[in-house]
């Protein structure tokens, strides 16, 4: 943090991927707004990750980073929140019970609105429109008026997400997360699958486990762990009017924390060490990660980490690696040894999707499940030759059954593409390829 760090400190330097407003005194208008609203995440809270992300740091934990490439304003309802979580709950059953570990989760989820674009300008059919910028900025519709940014939709993510923070909570604590109800988590569209199955299996062992504790006179009532789960919000945080709004004063530390989400990451494209996206982050307390393409050098990344986390604060500072499968295994070794060789200790995460897109020949942006998977096996493969901890994984998925992502078990190919492809940004996997990939990551962990 610079000594002269404010909320606003960001806005004397460049900042990349904003939005041009057609009208800068709605957009301040707007931020007022913001700035009177409530906080969407509690200082406290921030700090319980940062805490759970330390032994992460250190090998004691596994982190599931999953949700939307892009969170959308019209696929918004009580069911489809709830089957996200069913989703990611049943993955982290999978890696628990594999990797005996506590599975830290994180949702791309309540504020995952904007989108960094490499182009500014998208075309169809020969006709050229600025990009779709992610619902909070303007509509994903392709014509001209969809495509003018208006500020008022940040006013409408916000709202979303403290409607969607809600419905987590109460599913989180209130009684849908408890170990007991670990059969209902498992969809209809993924039960009579293999991966199904397989989870089935385990979570009978979970009951005939609670089963025995029960026999042996434990109460297991009484143990909140086995009936509440915590789960932490995440999102890029790319629109910096938006984040600074939302940023406040913990009464109880006097520190600054950006109340939008749990943990804020700097996009791949925002991570200029001299831009704004960097200052603004430097200056909150939440835990923080920034993405790192093929692309990053070791400076880059020293530099990175010493304006983040100078305190070299456990949990503070997490690196999430997106190099592709076939670069990560020359990429991402000088990065380990670097940061290793500084004294600090990171938390690593994998993002396995964002160097694997490509378009297909039906014109769908998609992903190849077995690049995924080999992106993150050298993943493993990296951490376990350098001795470092491979501390989590960063994923696209959808609970909906579909066709984005090609491969997995139930071999989704090109031309089941056009099926179901219902992806706002980017391509995502469906349950039963995100269960699958559970399975996967879970034996990677037992041998680890
Ligand atoms: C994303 O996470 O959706 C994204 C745009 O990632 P990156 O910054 O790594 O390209
Ligand atoms: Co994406």
């Amino acid at each position: 943090m610079t000594e002269t760090w404010t909320p606003a400190s960001w806005t004397s330097l460049p900042a990349l991927q904003q939005p041009e407003w057609p009208d800068e005194r709605v957009l301040k208008d707007v931020s007022a707004e913001l700035s009177a609203l409530p906080p969407l995440v509690f200082a406290g809270e921030a700090r319980n990750l940062k805490q759970a992300l330390a032994k992460v740091s250190t090998g004691d934990a596994f982190l599931l980073q999953a949700g939307d490439c892009a969170e959308s304003f019209r696929d918004f309802s009580a069911d489809g929140i709830r089957d996200k979580l069913k989703v990611i709950l049943q993955m982290a059953v999978v890696l628990t019970y594999a990797a005996g570990l506590p599975v830290v989760k994180v949702g791309r989820i309540a504020g995952q609105f904007a989108k960094p674009r490499s182009s500014p300008n998208e075309s169809v059919n020969g006709r050229e429109l600025p990009s779709f910028r992610g619902h909070s900025v303007n509509d994903d519709l392709f014509d001209e008026v969809s495509r003018v940014p208006d500020p008022r939709r940040l006013v409408r993510a916000y709202n979303q997400s403290a409607a969607t923070l809600n419905l987590i909570r109460a599913f989180t604590k209130g009684g849908f997360a408890d170990l007991q109800q670990i059969h209902t988590w498992n969809q209809e569209f993924v039960a009579g699958s293999k991966q199904g199955q397989r989870y089935e299996q385990i979570a009978r062992q979970i009951d005939r486990a609670l089963r025995f504790m029960a026999a042996c006179g434990i109460d297991l009532d009484k143990d909140s762990a086995l009936h509440e789960v915590d789960f932490y919000t995440s999102h890029e945080a790319l629109l910096l009017s938006y984040e600074e709004a939302l940023t406040r004063r913990d009464s109880l530390t006097g520190d600054w924390y950006d109340c939008s989400a749990h943990l804020l990451w700097i996009g791949e494209r925002t991570r200029q060490v001299d831009g704004a996206h960097v200052e603004f982050l430097s200056g909150v307390h939440n835990p923080i990660a920034v993405k790192l393409g093929p692309s990053a050098t070791v400076d880059d990344v020293l530099t990175l980490a010493e304006r983040l986390d100078p305190q070299m604060e456990p949990g503070r500072l997490s690196f999430i690696t997106r190099m592709g499968a076939s670069a990560i295994e020359e990429k991402l070794p000088p990065l380990v040894k670097g940061v290793k060789e500084s004294g600090r200790q990171v938390v690593w995460i994998c993002d396995p999707m964002h160097a694997n897109t490509f378009v297909a020949q039906s014109g769908h942006k998609t992903r190849r499940f077995d690049e995924i998977l080999t992106e993150i096996k050298s993943f493993f493969a990296v951490h376990g030759q350098e001795g470092t901890v491979p501390g989590g994984v960063h994923l696209e998925l959808t609970a909906e059954a579909v066709t984005e992502c090609l491969g997995g078990a139930e071999e989704i190919l090109d031309h089941h593409l056009v099926d179901r492809y219902e992806a706002l940004c980017d391509p995502r996997l469906n349950a039963r390829q995100s269960l699958d990939l559970a399975f996967q990551i879970g034996e990677m962990l037992q041998t680890a």
